[in-house]
């Protein structure tokens, strides 16, 4: 019988990577042959006649596909296939979401529907993960593992005269660290995914008060000339560790004499290859410094690991406890709550020794780059507004976030790879139609981009609400948009919420010029664009618009919530949030 597995997944931030990963460990241990591959590198043809296949299925946060499944899912969308084109195949979805959100696991869900669509036929039901559960994506990932193994094992048992591997052991390596002989040595070069472009830092400027309790920060960067880019699109940056901290975890782990020898990246498994983006050769100090992400949350798999190395019985035992289900809460406790990161808990378990270098990739998570609003439209130029992270656990000192401490420290002409990709935002074809941009905080980033270019086309109905605690301490680009009221370009209304005792938000403000606004979008088709990173403002905004339209056409409560409805339909009306 061959007992091969296929696992497929769709992965933005490496969570759902991660998944099909433990799946896939899994069912190594449970010697299962498996194929593991993101949906976008696998070869979709063997599709037809494949071994049973485990999809893992991430969810954006618009309820789109991650972008490296987007080709399969148009693929699978084709209307030429004939009904029962997948008859063959047997298949499971593990979708990953945030219940929080709307569009909750949608992704996996149109998935499982579509392969029933073609004929392919569920062996086992749909797990659903979910982010809001308080152990993380284990909690809901465990019992529907659980149960899968015990179909698995039943249509494929294992061979007589063998077992399941035991956690016990330790397995190999997802990849290998091998010495580099090449004869001509070349440094190491820099990651690069398509479209990646080099930019230099102009600026990294501070836009708050020094006693303001945010630190955002306007960030320049000189690209070149003609690179392409629209308003409304995303710079994605793949920020880097810190170098004192490299350094420190290097003498931790006891990798130090080997940190800056040339080493090649070399898959263990033939089904699992090396992510294009590894450069060849490489060194452990860059790899720890650029594509892996130590100082992040741990996954469950580094307990597991460190308790093979630990030279404690009482570590090594609390260790193992970690990884059983019995051990869930206290791993909370320990871990989750406080928000400890891996070399936290490496630190903690002092007695764990010699780990392997060659174990890196299994240890820490991977490095994920992060998405920020483009805030200008000009050539040659990209503008980040970016307010850095800073947040209290349980532990010692407040935490920056890896990216607010990365661009924090970016200096004068620092060279930074970073890649254009498109935005949801789009301005109106014709310059007439006003737009309507409600941007508090630095949901005005994406605003001052739209604002740019709608400049440059001779649009002049332009309006921006634009929000923030106090008119001296955060009002982000305040110079800016003087000039372009002073111009004539743009209106601008603001509300300033702590400037007097009772809060003022923009959504106030747009109440308060309601008959403006339902002129506006009722005889001009003016577009609105909301964008912001409460989670209330959006919700609320909307709501002040339903009781705008509402009042200026006369409507009831139902007729003014299709009336926004359909400007959402229409387009006339898109969001950017994030949490
Ligand atoms: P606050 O911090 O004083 O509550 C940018 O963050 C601005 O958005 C701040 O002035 C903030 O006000 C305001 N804000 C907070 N919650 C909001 C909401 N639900 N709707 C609109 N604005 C909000």
């Amino acid at each position: 019988m061959d007992r091969r597995l296929v696992v497929l997944y769709g992965s933005q931030t490496g969570t759902a990577k991660d998944v099909a990963e433990r799946v896939a460990r899994d069912a190594r241990r449970r010697r299962f042959r498996v194929l593991v591959s993101a949906m976008d590198d696998y070869d979709r043809t063997r599709l037809i006649d494949e071994a049973p296949v485990i999809f893992v299925c991430a969810t954006m946060g618009d309820g789109e596909e991650p972008d490296n499944m987007k080709g399969f899912w148009k693929f699978l969308l084709r209307k030429s296939w004939p009904r029962d084109i997948l008859s063959n195949l047997e298949y499971t979805v593990f979708a990953l979401g945030d219940s929080s959100y709307d569009k909750f696991n949608y992704p996996g869900k149109k998935l499982h529907k579509r392969l029933q669509q073609l004929g392919a036929r569920p062996f086992y039901p749909k797990g659903e993960g979910d982010d809001q559960h308080y152990l993380g994506i284990d909690g809901t990932l465990d019992p529907w593992l659980d149960g899968l193994w015990q179909v698995l094992l039943q249509r494929f048992p294992l061979p007589p005269d063998q077992e399941i591997i035991s956690d016990q052991e330790l397995l190999p390596p997802k990849y290998r660290l091998v010495p580099y002989q090449g004869k001509s040595i070349a440094p190491p070069t820099r990651s690069a995914a398509p479209g990646t472009i080099v930019a230099r830092v102009e600026c990294n400027t501070r836009m708050t008060t020094a006693n303001h309790f945010q630190d955002v920060r306007h960030v320049v960067f000189s690209i070149d000339e003609g690179v392409w880019h629209r308003p409304g699109d995303i710079v994605r940056l793949m920020p880097s560790n810190n170098a004192e901290n490299v350094d420190a975890l290097l003498s931790l782990m006891g990798w130090m004499a080997q940190a800056d020898d040339l080493v090649l990246v070399e898959n263990t498994d033939p089904d699992s290859p090396v992510p294009a983006d590894i450069p060849q050769p490489t060194t452990l100090r860059a790899l720890l410094t650029r594509h892996l992400s130590p100082w992040s949350r741990p996954r469950r798999y580094l307990f597991e690991l460190l308790s093979h190395f630990a030279t404690d019985d009482q570590q090594r035992e609390k260790l193992v406890e970690f990884c059983t289900a019995a051990g869930q809460d206290e791993l909370y406790s320990y871990c989750h709550r406080p928000k400890r990161h891996c070399v936290e808990v490496i630190q903690d378990f002092f007695a764990v020794r010699n780990v392997p270098a060659t174990y890196c990739f299994d240890l820490f998570p991977e490095m994920v780059a992060r998405d920020y609003s483009l805030a200008s439209f000009a050539e040659g130029k990209v503008e980040l507004c970016v307010a850095l992270v800073e947040y209290k656990t349980k532990l010692a000192a407040p935490r920056r976030g890896i990216a607010s401490e990365w661009i924090r420290t970016l200096k004068k002409r620092d060279e930074v790879p970073l890649r254009i990709v498109p935005g949801t935002m789009t301005l109106p074809d014709d310059a007439n139609t006003p737009i309507i941009c409600v941007g508090p905080g630095t949901g005005v980033a994406p605003m001052k981009s739209l604002i740019e270019a709608r400049i440059q086309q001779g649009a002049t109905a332009n309006l921006l609400v634009f929000g923030c605690r106090s008119r001296t301490h955060d009002f982000l680009f305040e110079a800016e948009w003087q000039k372009h009221v002073d111009a004539g370009h743009l209106d601008l209304w603001t509300a300033f919420s702590r400037d007097q005792p009772a809060k003022v938000y923009v959504q106030h403000v747009l109440l308060q010029h309601g008959p403006q606004v339902f002129d506006w979008i009722q005889y001009r088709g003016a577009h609105v664009y909301v964008c912001g990173s409460s989670n209330q403002m959006p919700t609320d905004v909307c709501n002040a618009l339903k009781l705008i339209v509402q009042n200026g056409a006369g409507l009831t409560h139902e007729q003014a919530v299709e009336y926004v409805a359909g400007m959402k339909k229409a387009r006339r009306y898109q969001e950017e949030t994030w949490s």
